[in-house]
């Protein structure tokens, strides 16, 4: 928790001083347009549903927040994007890439091969995987074997939801949210949640949600990705930024931040 706060604190500063350096670099910038953007050069409306911290949520003054958000917004700084935040249901996300009324997402989004058919990612940039989470007291729930007709809260349309799916005899609750899942099983109706691990830590630790512990291994390996429509132009410049600022420690720095530690290597591909 004092690491929590202390990364809070340490967001903060960074994007106090960024602000203030950005403000001081448009002070001399009266010319018009500014330094020329290094690709792109539009705006990028990217989706996100943010009620899934510490990746996206929403802070006390409605602002988004969070690890994707920070990364995002870096992305388009260093490959001279616009970026504008969209938020849709998670569900949403996707057929809204297909549509084209967004053009990109950022939402703890698992790069599957199933996903891969209709929209594009950009290279993995965070490593995570599902856990299973009980209510404290549960003692006849040790791991994925033992969830066989057990009721089960997931999120819609997440990775979560199709490894619940796989469950003999299980009857599962879908919920539009991670949080209302996890709500749903600290009220005693039902006996687990599969859902991200580094979501569903966060909120056991920053004791929004009392009573509940992870328990067995975790059930896959994933990895995030930005998702793009189909084809997208603006791929090789998130790709390019991302690839920068893994390598001049930009998303290093973003990845302390959040997580307190440093960034595990990343393959570069999820598959
Ligand atoms: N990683 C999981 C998936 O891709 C869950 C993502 C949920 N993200 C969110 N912002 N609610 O299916």
């Amino acid at each position: 928790m004092i690491d929590l706060t202390r990364a809070q604190f340490m967001r903060r500063f960074a994007l106090g001083l960024g602000l203030s350096l950005m403000v001081a670099a448009c002070g001399g910038a009266d010319t018009g347009t500014g330094d020329a953007p290094e690709a792109g050069g539009g705006v990028l409306k990217v989706a996100t549903e943010p009620a899934f911290p510490p990746f996206e949520s929403q802070g006390a003054d409605g602002e988004l927040e969070g690890f994707d958000i920070d990364l995002m917004t870096a992305i388009g700084e260093t490959a001279g994007l616009e970026i504008q935040f969209e938020s849709l249901p998670f569900d949403g996300i996707i057929p809204a890439l297909q549509a084209g009324t967004v053009d990109a997402a950022i939402s703890g989004m698992t790069i599957t091969e199933e996903r891969a058919k209709t929209v594009d990612f950009s290279s993995p940039y965070f490593k995570a995987g599902l856990a299973i989470a009980v209510q404290e007291g549960t003692d006849d729930i040790a791991g994925f074997e033992d969830l066989e007709g057990k009721k089960i809260a997931v999120q819609i349309g997440t990775t979560g939801a199709s490894e619940a799916a796989k469950i003999p005899g299980a009857e599962i609750s879908t919920f539009d949210s991670a949080p209302l899942a996890l709500q749903e099983l600290v009220n005693g109706n039902v006996d687990a949640v599969i859902n991200d691990a580094p979501v569903t830590l966060f909120a056991i630790s920053s004791d929004n949600l009392t009573g509940l512990k992870v328990v067995g291994e975790l059930l896959t390996e994933e990895f995030y990705g930005i998702a793009l429509p189909k084809d997208s132009e603006n791929l090789a410049a998130v790709n390019e930024a991302l690839a920068s600022m893994i390598a001049d420690g930009t998303y290093a720095e973003i990845y302390q931040e959040w997580f307190g530690a440093e960034p595990p290597t990343l393959p570069e591909s999820a598959f």
